[in-house]
């Protein structure tokens, strides 16, 4: 049986492969859900609405995203992907293409991308990097990239929060976590399109919107 986590205070790990090997995320949050259902964020959209969800994880975000649109997910984590399956399976949802990979590298055209703590936008944040990230996600897209991530003051420092450092952070090597403030992601983002950002800030989440 997998431990339970509390996001802050996972011990260090190597590699996401490592990380769902051993552990699992915690049941989507119903506040999170609720919130991104809204018609501000995905609540708009029609039934059938193409949508790629990047960074997938285990898959407990697919499974519910499943049930309103046509859901593509893709992590570059293969035992991530295990998981997502298995859950699949275990709740006879049999809707969802899950693709094992780089989301950076990925192909094709979606209504929607979406992400859930996507930690390729948090490493680091508001710099080069960031923006050419966000701009591959939007070239993916025919409509609006969507995403939720947590973020709590101090803003634009790196925490030390025992998550692991990706390789994606090489570069920074002292580096661990970094958290967006809302008002230089909202300026930012509004550079790469029409934003909108919502924080909230009891909850330690920032839940954004770029259309295309
Ligand atoms: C913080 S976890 C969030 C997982 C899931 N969205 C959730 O909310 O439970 C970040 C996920 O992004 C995946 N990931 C990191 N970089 C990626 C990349 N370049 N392409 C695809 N997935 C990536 C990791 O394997 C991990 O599953």
């Amino acid at each position: 049986m997998k431990k339970k986590v509390n996001i802050y205070k996972l011990p260090k790990v190597n590699s996401w492969d490592e990380f769902y090997a051993n552990r699992s995320w915690p049941p989507v949050p119903k506040h999170e859900q609720d919130v991104l259902f809204k018609n501000e964020f995905l609540g708009k959209y029609p039934k059938g609405t193409s949508l790629l969800e990047v960074g997938c994880g285990d898959g407990k975000w697919s499974a519910i995203l499943s049930s309103r649109f046509k859901v593509t997910a893709i992590d570059n984590s293969a035992n991530a992907i295990k998981e997502a399956l298995a859950l699949c399976k275990v709740r006879k949802i049999n809707n969802v293409e899950f693709l094992c990979g780089d989301a950076l590298n990925a192909e094709g055209q979606y209504d929607i991308i979406f992400a859930r703590g996507p930690s390729f936008l948090n490493f680091p944040s508001a710099d080069v990097r960031f923006v050419s990230n966000f701009k591959k996600l939007l070239s993916l897209c025919t409509q609006e990239v969507i995403f939720n991530i947590a973020s709590r003051t101090p803003f634009e420092v790196w925490k030390p929060s025992g998550l692991l450092t990706p390789l994606a952070d090489v570069d920074s090597p002292n580096s661990q976590w970094y958290h967006h403030d809302p008002e230089i992601l909202k300026t930012n983002l509004a550079k790469l399109g029409a934003a909108h950002i919502s924080y909230e800030k009891h909850k330690a989440r920032i839940y954004a919107s770029v259309k295309v």
